[in-house]
């Protein structure tokens, strides 16, 4: 049967067929855009997984790296610990004080963690001094005290130019964590703020550490007895304001004593 057009009355099947051809045209190419896009999107997909696989991956294995970093620096300091009458935990209950005093003193959380994983090897420098003096029982005379003082400049040796940010504040900390805020201490004689401040809160840290322990010749001081001393020396030996942080937060201090406690 012929179709004509209502007006002219003409056939127009030709036309007709040519529309239907170019919609099939016109379909099939969306049907085939719309294929590409999905494959793509799969793709896409599969890409992304990829990437936060290999994320996760480099993330595993920079968080391995970095413990066995810090295992090793542990490891270096108690091989110089070795030698002397302090244990591992007075390197772990010294560094979480320091850590703790630089996050009340509001320093940024990273300089925080550089001075929790720096205060261990604030005595590497006693490898270098005889086990005769460092186990000395009597008392040291002058000269042999004089050559125990070097042990902070032998700690900053062994760690200078370093390229590792941990290793420059650990430097800092060997060299300076003897110094005293009215200048009397060593090696340098630095007194005030020109002592670095990770070395007056390690100076603070370490001392309070050493009262509250026991020793060949001592028994542990009580937390008090310790407490009343340091107050003695705000302003001497240690910085009024690191002491007053120090006493504020004695109660968080007397925790991580009692957490870390000395087999
Ligand atoms: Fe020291």
């Amino acid at each position: 049967m012929e179709i004509k057009n209502p007006q002219t009355g003409s056939a127009d099947i030709d036309q007709l067929q040519k529309y239907a051809q170019d919609l099939a045209e016109v379909y099939n190419s969306e049907k085939e855009k719309r294929k590409k896009l999905q494959i793509s999107e799969q793709q896409l997909v599969k890409y992304a997984d990829d990437l936060n696989k290999t994320i996760l991956e480099l993330k595993a294995a920079h968080k391995e790296l970095q413990e066995a970093y810090l295992d090793t620096i542990y490891r270096l300091v108690l091989a110089a610990e070795y030698k002397d009458e302090d244990t591992g935990d007075h390197i772990k209950r010294m560094s979480r004080y320091c850590a703790l005093i630089a996050e009340k003193l509001e320093l940024p959380a990273k300089e925080v963690q550089n001075i929790l994983y720096a205060a261990p090897m604030h005595d590497v420098g006693k490898i270098g001094i005889p086990d005769s003096l460092l186990l000395k029982p009597g008392k040291l005379t002058d000269e042999e005290f004089d050559i125990i003082k070097t042990h902070s400049t032998i700690g900053a040796k062994i760690l200078a130019h370093s390229k590792s940010k941990i290793l420059q504040v650990a430097e800092q900390i060997a060299l300076s964590h003897h110094e005293k805020w009215n200048g009397k201490g060593y090696p340098q004689g630095l007194a005030g703020e020109n002592i670095p401040l990770v070395g007056r809160i390690i100076g603070l840290a370490d001392v309070f550490d050493a009262l509250t322990s026991k020793r060949p010749y001592k028994d542990p001081f009580p937390v008090e007895k310790a407490v009343d001393i340091i107050k003695q020396e705000r302003g001497e030996h240690f910085d009024p304001d690191v002491v007053d942080v120090f006493l504020e937060n004695i109660d968080e201090i007397v925790k991580i004593k009692e957490e870390v406690v000395s087999a």
